[in-house]
């Protein structure tokens, strides 16, 4: 897999920061700074060589996007989606909350195009909209598909929030090994997990899993039986003693402008965004080459 540049990952956030601060703050469901958001993202894939759709849909009276990118070839009855919520809350621009999951998928799936990566299992990539509403675009978009349409999609990668300044990395728990929580993702979830846990097994930093509690956009795709997974470097929970140990940083919350103002481009780990970048791009690289496994 490509080592994913984090200049153009960041290059990417100052883009999200800028259209923000030009449109009220943020980049919240309904307000110009989200549609802006789409309309950058959409035009670097068109770009490239994607074929991408805006799909529209209605939520508390105003209109939300959801912005699909297909890559061409690919087996499509055995399509790997990776997504990201591209809105913010109203209360501030949302730079790691999401531009950082935002901005790590739309530079992977850049760097499929540059490489010219043609694995054997189609690739979409999505960015949501209206996920701080109730995870409403994810939602919509699962809602939207035929049962054949749903059965295609294979695997479903979640990034939401891998930039957190005092970060944790966490690993949605596909195989519940911690026999905790909801219990385990869909059959598929914990090859997810593991294809993870392989990347940062080989630069030599620890993971921890966290439950599929439902607070981001996999919700519908596991309630759907689609395999899923993704990584989390923490909201407004606080990094225990231990978990300094493990990862450094101090033991505080992970993310303190979780869903404030203060969401800026400031409020970002250069470390962790760089490292979950290049684990997204191993992930997608690793599963999509390989074929789903059988169920
Ligand atoms: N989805 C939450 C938000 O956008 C954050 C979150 C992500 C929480 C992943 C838990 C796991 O505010
Ligand atoms: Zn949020
Ligand atoms: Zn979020
Ligand atoms: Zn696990
Ligand atoms: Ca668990």
């Amino acid at each position: 897999a490509p080592d994913i540049p984090l200049a153009n990952v960041k290059a990417h956030l100052s883009q999200l920061q800028s259209i923000a601060t030009a449109n009220g703050g943020n980049r919240a469901h309904g307000r110009p700074g989200h549609l802006a958001s789409v309309t950058y993202v959409k035009g670097l894939l068109d770009a490239a060589g994607f074929s991408t759709t805006r799909q529209s849909f209605t939520y508390n009276g105003a209109t939300g996007y959801n912005l699909i990118a297909d890559w061409p070839g690919g087996d499509t009855a055995d399509t790997l989606m990776i997504g990201a919520h591209l809105d913010s809350v109203t209360a501030g621009p949302g730079i790691n909350d999401n531009g950082s999951g935002s901005a790590a998928d739309l530079e992977v799936a850049l760097a499929v195009a540059r490489t010219g990566f043609q694995p054997s299992r189609h690739l979409r990539f999505a960015w949501w909209g209206a996920e701080e509403l109730g995870l409403r675009g994810s939602a919509y978009y699962v809602n939207s598909l035929t049962s054949a349409q749903k059965a295609a999609i294979t695997g479903y990668l979640n990034f939401d929030m891998v930039g957190s300044p005092n970060p944790g990395y966490f690993l949605y728990d596909g195989d519940n090994s911690d026999g905790t929580g909801a219990g385990p993702g869909p059959a598929g979830s914990a090859q997810i997990e593991q294809t993870l846990a392989d990347y940062f097994a080989s630069i030599g930093v620890p993971t921890r899993g966290t439950d599929f509690d439902g607070r981001s956009d996999y919700g519908p795709f596991i309630a759907a039986g689609i395999p899923a997974g993704g990584i989390f470097t923490g909201a407004e929970g606080r990094k225990t003693a231990a978990q300094v140990q493990l990862w450094g940083g101090t033991a505080s919350t992970f993310d303190p402008c979780y869903h404030a103002s203060c969401d800026t481009t400031s409020n970002i780990s250069d470390t962790a965004l760089d490292r979950n970048s290049d684990a997204i791009a191993y992930a997608v690289w690793t599963l999509a080459a390989g074929g789903a496994p059988p169920t």
